[in-house]
């Protein structure tokens, strides 16, 4: 199976670097360094023609940014079959504007990926047209899984998982800000405390990954009564934190509906 790329930026780097069979792989880029950046890098056959790789492919990653999308279907959709699998990545293009854009005889895959992709711990959901076959998804499943963690839900969740896994890598990096910013005020150095607080953030994730615990025996096994924790929780376990947190989501969630 040959696996192609239609643009080949960060994010298509990212999946890319999971595929085991490198050799397998066509990507179509506009920019020439970063075709010899990559060819250099992985060993890619890399074209400047996206009609190519369209030509060339059986699953096609779409990855080039949303105003791009339309100069990419005028070119690609004449040559597409029934036989072929588009995997849309691109923020906000719902499965019924893909099949406008590429046509009715394509199979059709929409990604919501989230740019730890580019760091091996992606958080790709999933959804693919009525008519995509089973075999289809799986295969797609398979190849972003090697890039993190993989789910497969219906496009009517697709604006909630925009919110939290698309945008939430934001949010958890501001919150980060905010450790080091307390960590700084205590007296530490920036570099020091953003150490401190990064490898906690990836440390607590990785234990509840690992563990399965629920998070609220988890919280209250940390806080120990009288200790150091439930002083601090005292502090922010007030119904605001949750109330913004509840609110950042819904206004992402509601501009996700809005660009759609
Ligand atoms: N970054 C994220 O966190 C994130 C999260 C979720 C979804 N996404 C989606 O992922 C997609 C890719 O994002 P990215 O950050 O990887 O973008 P990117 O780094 O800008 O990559 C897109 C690449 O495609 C190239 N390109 C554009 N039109 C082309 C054409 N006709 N033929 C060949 N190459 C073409 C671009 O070249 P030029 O620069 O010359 O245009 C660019 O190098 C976007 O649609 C975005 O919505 C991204």
């Amino acid at each position: 199976m040959t696996i192609g790329f239609l643009g080949a930026g960060k994010m298509a780097e990212g999946i890319l670097a999971a595929i085991d069979d490198k050799g397998a792989v066509v990507m179509a880029e506009k920019v020439a360094e970063r075709r010899a950046e990559l060819a250099r890098a992985y060993g890619v056959d890399m074209t400047d023609d996206v009609a190519a790789v369209a030509r060339r492919a059986s699953l096609i990653f779409l990855a080039v940014r949303p105003q791009d999308v339309d100069a990419v279907a005028a070119a690609v959709k004449p040559l597409l079959t029934a036989r072929q699998t588009l995997v849309s990545i691109v923020a906000g293009k719902t499965l019924a504007k893909l099949k406008a854009a590429f046509g009715a005889k394509v199979n059709l895959i929409r990604v919501m990926p989230n740019l730890a992709l580019r760091a091996n711990a992606g958080m790709c959901a999933i959804t693919a047209s009525a008519k995509t076959p089973a075999a289809k998804i799986k295969a797609v499943e398979k190849i972003l899984g090697g890039a993190g963690a993989t789910v497969v839900l219906k496009e009517k969740d697709f604006d909630a998982v925009t919110a939290l896994s698309g945008s939430g890598p934001a949010y958890f990096a501001y919150m980060e800000e905010a450790m080091v910013e307390g960590g700084v005020r205590l007296g530490l150095k920036p570099d020091v405390a953003r150490l401190l607080a990064e490898q906690t953030m990836f440390g607590t994730a990785k234990f509840l990954r690992e563990s399965g615990m629920a998070l609220r025996p988890f919280i209250e096994g940390v806080c120990t009564k009288g200790g150091t924790t439930a002083a601090g929780m005292a502090e922010l376990d007030v119904p605001a934190f949750k109330q913004i947190v509840a609110a950042t989501l819904a206004a992402a969630a509601r501009r996700s509906r809005e660009l759609a």
